[in-house]
């Protein structure tokens, strides 16, 4: 079996004492993570990657993630490609919020693709960028080091993320970020996680919403078929939500556990985000 790498300086959060100065290049490009995710992501591929493998950004938006991960990723020095997915689409809402709020100008039309390829232009040498649904891709096969996840936003494309790219981690020292995982639309993400236990193990929290895990072993079919959310009832993803509880806790999260399980009473049988009503309004 091979080793499992020491995660235990994860405990620490030793991105927290990343300056903002050293990843300034990457703080023009718009993003919508908090500013501790921000300096996790420029710490992840500074300091923990070994450039063995891949780095794969799963909903990137205008690339604000891609940037600080590929600018962690030039100052050490590291050669491994890096691979960002999107649809590359905004309505006019999200343009006003999340762009022009945030010094872009304003532009006609939804897509982004464009400014996406103009904002990461100084990692052009190091980034691909994948255009369309996620689900409509293929992965070349080659090994991933870093996985970010922040397009599972149904639990039909949870279980295509999973099978697209799971098997490809390195068993022992890649990384599951899952960008997700604390937010109340989204439940099928912490239970898809706490099925595949025997795969990953939870790393760390950092907040608003994150959770990394580690690959621990090799994904295979028993892998995929264990971590299937799509084939869950309401019923089940409430009982697996109480089994999740236990790790909400020891990070004094267990609230927005209960704001799920609200979330999917108050939502029968939806299985996309978007669609999911607040049960707190
Ligand atoms: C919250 S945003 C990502 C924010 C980004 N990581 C950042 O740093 O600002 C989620 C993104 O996932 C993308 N997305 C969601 N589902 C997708 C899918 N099935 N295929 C491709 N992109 C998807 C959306 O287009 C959106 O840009």
């Amino acid at each position: 079996m091979k080793m499992v790498r020491d995660v235990s300086d994860f405990k620490a959060a030793p991105w927290r004492d990343i300056d903002r100065v050293e990843m300034e290049h990457a703080m023009s490009v718009p993003t919508m993570l908090s500013k501790r995710e921000q300096k996790l992501y420029y710490w992840l591929t500074s300091h923990w990657t070994q450039d063995i493998g891949a780095v794969v950004d799963l909903g990137c938006f205008v690339g604000g993630s891609t940037a600080r991960l590929a600018d962690g990723h030039v100052d050490a020095g590291k050669r491994h490609w890096i691979h960002a997915y999107d649809r590359f689409k905004a309505d006019d809402r999200t343009k006003a919020q999340e762009l022009y709020r945030k010094g872009i100008p304003p532009f006609d039309g939804t897509d982004i693709y464009w400014l996406a390829r103009d904002l990461l232009e100084p990692w052009e040498d190091r980034v691909t960028l994948h255009r369309g649904d996620i689900l409509t891709k293929t992965w070349d096969g080659s090994p991933i080091e870093l996985l970010v996840m922040d397009a599972a936003k149904s639990t039909e494309t949870t279980d295509g993320i999973a099978e697209r790219f799971f098997p490809y981690l390195i068993p022992g020292q890649s990384l599951v970020v899952q960008q997700d995982y604390f937010h109340w639309r989204l439940p099928w993400i912490p239970v898809q996680m706490h099925l595949m236990q025997d795969w990953f193990r939870p790393v760390a929290f950092c907040p608003d919403d994150t959770v990394i895990f580690q690959n621990i072993r090799q994904i295979d079919e028993a892998a995929l078929t264990a971590g299937k959310v799509s084939r869950l009832d309401d019923g089940a993803l409430l009982d697996h939500l109480t089994e999740v509880q236990p790790l909400a806790r020891s990070w004094r999260k267990k609230q927005r556990i209960y704001r799920m399980k609200r979330a999917i009473r108050a939502n029968p049988g939806v299985r996309t985000g978007y669609r999911m009503v607040d049960p707190d309004k």
